[in-house]
């Protein structure tokens, strides 16, 4: 695994977010499928029982999803794109897969891939003691995956700086506001060595001990195999202590310890680290604006039977 994982941005402009989510509507699926939405809860309440991570990981799937060519499932296409870097340290698509033959099994051609990342991403959220909301619906999923030099171009890596976070998520409709409140769904799920190691190693706005706790296990090369918390003080607990963490100079990763550098975005984490219901709130509304990013829907795309491949 070289460069590890990143944050995924559009840097060409897109479809405003708000033009889209007109279309969406949250009692979508309530006619064809009334049982559509308690299947996918139970199912993620399940994996998420037996691996807490799993909740992160589910989280995550849906942000890659929706940088990269918007909310339409693209990411869940198998295909040449799976050894992207931003691919490789993806994961939960089995239990993605699981849920889709569940919703299939009740709803034949009835619940998108998309939508299902939506919810999962909502209920994982929920399952690990997060704030719940309303999920818009009517996402359609695409008919191919994001070529490989389009998610390559679109990265935003680990290492960015806050002006290049900025601008990204810019480009995609979300603010500074928005940026620092999705970021902070770093409180859960892990990060590899090689995402981590610069910061570790070569940054200066790092707590020391945390610093030397974590080279014990991530060596300044390699190290792929190896783990740590993206939140070290309560990894598997959907809470702002991300944002203490920052306060004291324990970001896991360059990108994170950005967010409070002495720049313009301090004053929101000071805010969220203080005021766990203003972080809620924020991340509600921040997670239902990526979640419009430029869905297909009307007659655009399909839905898949299968969420791995477009139907034959
Ligand atoms: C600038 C933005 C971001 C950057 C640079 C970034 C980067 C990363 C990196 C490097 C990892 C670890 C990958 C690995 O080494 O295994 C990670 C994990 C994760 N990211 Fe982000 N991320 C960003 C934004 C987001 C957003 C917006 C969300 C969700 C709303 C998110 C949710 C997660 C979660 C939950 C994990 C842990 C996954 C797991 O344990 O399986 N990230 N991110
Ligand atoms: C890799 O990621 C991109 C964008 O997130 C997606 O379009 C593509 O289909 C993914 N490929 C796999 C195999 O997951
Ligand atoms: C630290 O920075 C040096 C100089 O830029 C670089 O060669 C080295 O690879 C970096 N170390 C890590 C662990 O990233």
């Amino acid at each position: 695994m070289a460069s590890a994982s990143s944050c995924l941005s559009l840097l060409l402009v897109v479809a405003p977010a708000s033009s889209a989510s007109a279309q969406l509507s949250s009692t979508l699926y309530d006619t064809p499928c009334p049982r559509a939405l308690a299947t996918i809860r139970s199912a993620v309440n399940a994996a998420v029982a037996q691996e807490a991570r799993m909740g992160a990981s589910l989280l995550r799937l849906h942000f890659h999803d929706c940088f990269v060519q918007g909310c339409d499932a693209s990411v869940l296409l198998a295909g040449n794109e799976q050894n992207d870097p931003p691919n490789l340290t993806l994961r939960g698509f089995n239990v993605i897969a699981n849920i889709k033959a569940q919703v299939e099994a009740i709803c034949k051609q009835t619940v998108s891939c998309a939508d299902i990342l939506a919810v999962a991403a909502r209920d994982s959220v929920v399952a690990l003691g997060g704030p719940s909301w309303t999920v818009p619906l009517g996402r359609r999923d695409s008919l191919k995956a994001a070529s490989t030099s389009m998610v390559l171009q679109n990265l935003i890596p680990p290492t960015s700086s806050l002006t290049q976070l900025i601008q990204g998520y810019g480009n995609l409709g979300l603010n500074p506001t928005d940026l620092v409140a999705l970021s902070g769904a770093h409180t859960i799920g892990q990060a590899h060595c090689p995402s981590y190691q610069d910061h570790i190693y070569n940054d200066t706005n790092i707590n020391q001990a945390f610093a030397a706790s974590l080279k014990a296990n991530c060596p300044a090369t390699g190290g792929s195999n190896v783990m740590a918390p993206l939140d070290t003080t309560t990894p598997n607990a959907f809470d702002n202590a991300y944002f203490k963490n920052l306060q004291s100079q324990k970001g896991l990763l360059h990108s994170d310890q950005e967010l409070f550098n002495g720049g313009s975005t301090d004053n929101t984490v000071r805010n969220f680290a203080s005021n766990p219901s203003a972080f809620s709130s924020a991340f509600v509304t921040a997670m239902i604006k990526m979640g419009n990013i430029s869905p297909l829907t009307g007659t655009q795309g399909q839905i898949r039977t299968t969420c791995s491949a477009a139907n034959p």
